[in-house]
């Protein structure tokens, strides 16, 4: 039975862990979260570098080896996929916008992407629009309101309607826009929410199910079977939060600061 570590700044990685869990059951999971530096999306290339570096070592000493990594984080993806991959031999997918099945998809030839600060504006994404955009208009909008907004739903379960209403019209998408790629992996986690806000007309699209397809397709060989003693999710986090995750287990402390 493989075990998958799904990594994120905070709790945005869930939105993408859901969907493996649904394809692969029999799985183990780890879930190790960065909130000492949240938000990613303010923080710069070489930190986000050397964070994830700190992880890959702690990895290595982890008592259930791991098969296969997921940075759940388009932030840590765009800007530090390439340089991890070249520190372990463990298969590492990444999380990056779904520029491509947004620019097939959309009628008007127009579509938004909403990321973070630090996604909307870097070499990586900018490359991912040059080869997939397909002739659409992108206009890139960011938020770290939306992340912030995102942690707090989870953990809450309230969500301030008039501050996410708000920073919507602040992020101000023009209405010619058909598909609004989610290029942040907490936005999804406020879907029901944007939907409503933008309505039936306009699609909302993350990269979650096809990354949940593709971890699915390299572990093919690891399948394990529904008789396998299943190990609950374990839960890290690198600042302490006193709370627990959603299936009620508590968060472990890890360092990430080597
Ligand atoms: N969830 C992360 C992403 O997909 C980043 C949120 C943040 O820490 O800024 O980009």
């Amino acid at each position: 039975m493989p075990h998958i570590l799904v990594f994120d700044s905070g709790i945005g990685g869930t939105s993408v862990l859901g969907h493996i869990q649904s394809l692969l059951p029999n799985a183990q999971y780890s879930y190790v979260m960065d909130n000492a530096l949240l938000p990613y999306g303010l923080q710069s290339e070489q930190t986000i570098q050397s964070r994830l570096a700190c992880l890959i070592n702690k990895i290595a000493g982890f008592e259930r080896k791991v098969d296969l990594i997921v940075i759940a984080c388009n932030t840590a993806s765009t800007q530090a996929l390439a340089a991890t991959r070249k520190l372990t031999s463990i298969p590492i997918v990444g999380v990056v916008p779904a520029i491509k099945p947004a620019a097939i998809q959309s009628k008007n030839r127009h579509i938004a992407l909403l990321a973070t600060p630090a996604t909307s504006n870097n070499a990586y994404t900018n490359a991912l629009i040059a080869e997939h955009a397909n002739g659409c208009r992108v206009d890139l909008h960011q938020s770290t309101r939306l992340v912030a907004l995102a942690e707090q739903y989870y953990w809450q379960q309230t969500l301030d309607l008039e501050k996410l209403n708000h920073e919507l019209e602040y992020i101000n998408i023009d209405k010619q826009v058909d598909c609004i790629v989610l290029g942040c992996t907490h936005f999804p986690i406020l879907s029901t929410h944007l939907a409503q806000y933008y309505g039936q007309q306009v699609e909302l699209i993350d990269s979650g199910y096809a990354i949940a397809q593709r971890v699915k397709y390299l572990l093919k060989d690891k399948n394990g079977d529904s008789n396998d003693i299943k190990m609950p999710l374990q839960f890290f986090a690198t600042a302490p939060n006193g709370i627990t995750n959603k299936e009620g287990i508590a968060s472990s402390a890890i360092d990430l600061s080597c």
